[in-house]
């Protein structure tokens, strides 16, 4: 365990479940103060108890109020923000003729407007710390999708050009944006999926989706932690407006198989 984030202050949203709560845990370990900021109060409760400089802040990053109070909660609990990991998210399957304007609103609301309040409050703060680093999360399918998730692979493929726009805008202030794409992550978005495909062989469809990926194996969110932490340490001083693959080789592979 290193001590690369001592004296730092990570907010991370989406922070109390899956690639959220492994990086917020990964933060914490390596001397960070961590704000939870997530919709799910019980688990994001329960995990900062368990971290030693740890605050939950029940936020909807949909909402700007809910992403200026937490922000303002590392400013108030911690005395600045260094570091925003932005990943809340969330997946609604659908075909573009059924898709209705609540759906529309929430899955873009989440997925896309999160990270444009998120940086609009972080941003400012970051500047009176002397800069910073934000990370925002996007996916494999801002490049390629599967079926029925139009919405959800627009919104990633947004936040893209928003992280590519604001990187410029705020690189000679030393705060930098990047993002990361992961593939199959070994979530609780990722199980509920495989729930909704076979209620009967979760683990299966897991294993399944993990040998589609040359690795031979979905993501660990630790693997996508790695990289985050990474990001937002002084080692990538150099990075920023970036995207970064996450994905076990997935986005490298066509799918031709020769013959034997
Ligand atoms: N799991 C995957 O396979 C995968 C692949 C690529 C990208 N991603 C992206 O990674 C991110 C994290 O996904 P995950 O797999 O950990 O999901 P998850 O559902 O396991 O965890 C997401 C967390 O975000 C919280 N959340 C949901 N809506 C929120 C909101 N409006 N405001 C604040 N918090 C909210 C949830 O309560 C939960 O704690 C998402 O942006 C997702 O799109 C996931």
């Amino acid at each position: 365990m290193g001590n690369r984030f001592e004296s730092k202050v990570a907010l991370v949203t989406g922070g109390a479940k899956g690639i959220g709560r492994t990086t917020a845990e990964a933060f914490s370990a390596e001397g960070a103060s961590v704000v939870i900021a997530d919709i799910d109060t019980e688990a994001g409760q329960a995990l900062a108890e368990t971290l030693p400089r740890a605050t939950f802040v029940r936020t909807d990053v949909a909402s700007m109020t809910d992403a200026e109070r937490a922000v303002r909660t590392a400013v108030e609990t911690y005395g600045g923000l260094d570091i925003l990991f932005s990943n809340a998210g969330i997946v609604m399957y659908s075909l573009i003729e059924h898709v209705t304007e609540a759906h529309y609103e929430r899955e873009m609301g989440v997925n896309f407007k999160g990270h444009v309040w998120m940086c609009k409050y972080a941003v400012p703060a970051m500047r009176q710390r002397g800069g910073g680093a934000i990370v925002c999360t996007s996916s494999v399918q801002a490049l390629a999708t599967q079926t029925s998730v139009a919405i959800y692979a627009a919104s990633k493929a947004a936040t893209l050009a928003l992280v590519k726009a604001i990187a410029q805008d705020h690189a000679h202030e030393n705060i930098r944006v990047n993002a990361i794409l992961p593939a199959s992550v070994d979530t609780p978005m990722l199980r509920n999926a495989a729930r909704s495909f076979d209620p009967n062989d979760v683990e299966g469809v897991v294993a399944r989706w993990g040998k589609m990926h040359p690795i031979g194996r979905v993501i660990r969110p630790q693997d996508v932690a790695n990289l985050v932490l990474f990001l937002c340490s002084d080692e990538a001083s150099a990075l920023t407006g970036g995207a970064y693959l996450v994905d076990g080789g997935l986005m490298a592979k066509l799918p031709v198989v020769l013959p034997e």
